[in-house]
């Protein structure tokens, strides 16, 4: 459904919906309006069981060990504000952290005279090894709760979540994944990567509508967390008590397994394959044309279906206002949807690439970027 005139990049925040998903959730929602009590109350727990079937098939995960949440956003806050931190614990984090998490992971920290920290990864990338061995250095005796990107937000890496998980298990110290971009992104096999805690989106490149995601929690660590709303099932299992948080509208929820099947039909192997080899273009065809270095390996082996490019100068060091300046005239006059990232004081389009963009899309922005900082 998105504007053909428009050259959306942005997939990563906010992507599009097939319509035939939008058309499932709309049946749901008349479904609902149509007879409320019959399918919240009577049917909703079963209905919602069957949407998480084929979500825990599809990333492998049991029914059980999953609730479903509105956003990542809110599957983390769930783990943090269960958990109970003591004064001088700490919350570890990388800079590549999404600033919603951070601020959560603050929230919590200042509340419990505990420490929240950020450990300076900056690029250049040289390999997942040395995101590994920075977050694994630098974990000290009062480290109880390590939070990861799967993939990074605004520098658009995948980090060694695997490696990181295994080895803190060995230090005892959990691990919160927050894998917002994951799903539909990358191979993912939730329960095998054992974290204590993962969070992922699937209104995002998962094409379910908005609203979608969803909470897994190891078994060992179900007892602790709860939904942020706590409501009739409180004490009965992470599983109803996220099943019912109050009234809400559950329709985006129920037409998830709708997006599965559809994507799986054009065969999810081959969109993340042809969104990844398109992500790994685009990232040199950009750095190229535009003079700069890449900020992860050249050979695209970090990257999943988006790149962080550096802009060239003198967009290189936009404030953060100037960069969602530049976002909107992106918009407004030459109809390019980008996020302009500012991070460690260098500003960034990250680009993503879904099946609907094509190769002109980034030779737009490639060339209207050039044009600008000729302008500048
Ligand atoms: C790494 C990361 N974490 C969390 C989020 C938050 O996702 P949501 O707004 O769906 O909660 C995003 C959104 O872009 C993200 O990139």
């Amino acid at each position: 459904m998105i504007d053909p005139e428009l050259a959306f990049l942005n997939h990563g925040s906010f992507g599009a919906v097939p319509r035939v998903v939008v058309e499932e959730q709309n049946q749901w929602r008349r479904q609902i309006e149509t007879d409320p009590i019959q399918t919240l109350h009577r049917r909703g727990p079963q209905l919602i069981a069957e949407a998480k079937g084929a979500i825990g098939a599809w990333l492998e995960m049991n029914p059980a060990d999953f609730g479903l949440v509105t956003n990542a956003t809110e599957g983390i806050n769930c783990v943090l504000r269960s958990l109970k931190f003591s004064a001088g614990d700490e919350l570890l984090t990388t800079g590549h952290v999404y600033n919603a998490v951070r601020q959560a992971m603050t929230f919590v920290a200042h509340r419990a005279g505990a420490t929240y920290r950020e450990i300076e990864i900056p690029p250049p990338i040289a390999s997942p090894d040395a995101i590994a061995n920075a977050v694994l250095s630098a974990i000290g005796r009062r480290t109880r709760l390590v939070v990861i990107d799967h993939i990074s937000s605004a520098t658009a890496l995948i980090l060694p979540v695997e490696r990181i998980v295994e080895e803190c298990a060995k230090m005892g110290v959990d691990v919160l994944i927050d894998g917002a971009h994951a799903p539909g992104m990358v191979e993912l096999n939730v329960s095998k990567i054992s974290a204590a805690y993962y969070a992922g989106n699937l209104h995002k490149w998962g094409c379910a509508p908005k609203g979608s995601a969803f909470l897994w929690v190891r078994r060992d660590r179900q007892a602790e967390i709860h939904p942020l709303i706590v409501s009739h099932h409180y004490g009965q299992g992470m599983e109803k008590e996220f099943s019912w948080q109050g009234t809400r509208d559950i329709s985006a929820w129920l037409a998830v397994p709708r997006a599965i099947e559809w994507m799986g039909r054009i065969g999810w192997a081959r969109v993340m394959a042809h969104n990844h080899a398109m992500a790994a273009w685009v990232n040199q065809m950009l750095c190229r044309r535009w003079n700069v270095s890449a900020i992860s390996p050249a050979d695209g082996s970090m990257l999943g279906s988006m790149a962080a490019v550096p802009l060239p100068p003198p967009l290189d060091r936009l404030t953060p206002q100037q960069s969602e300046e530049l976002q909107v005239t992106l918009h407004d006059r030459w109809k390019i949807e980008v996020p302009i990232m500012v991070w460690g004081g260098r500003s960034y389009a990250r680009v993503c690439c879904q099946i609907y963009n094509v190769a002109e899309d980034y030779v737009r922005l490639a060339e209207t970027i050039e044009r600008l900082a000729r302008q500048a």
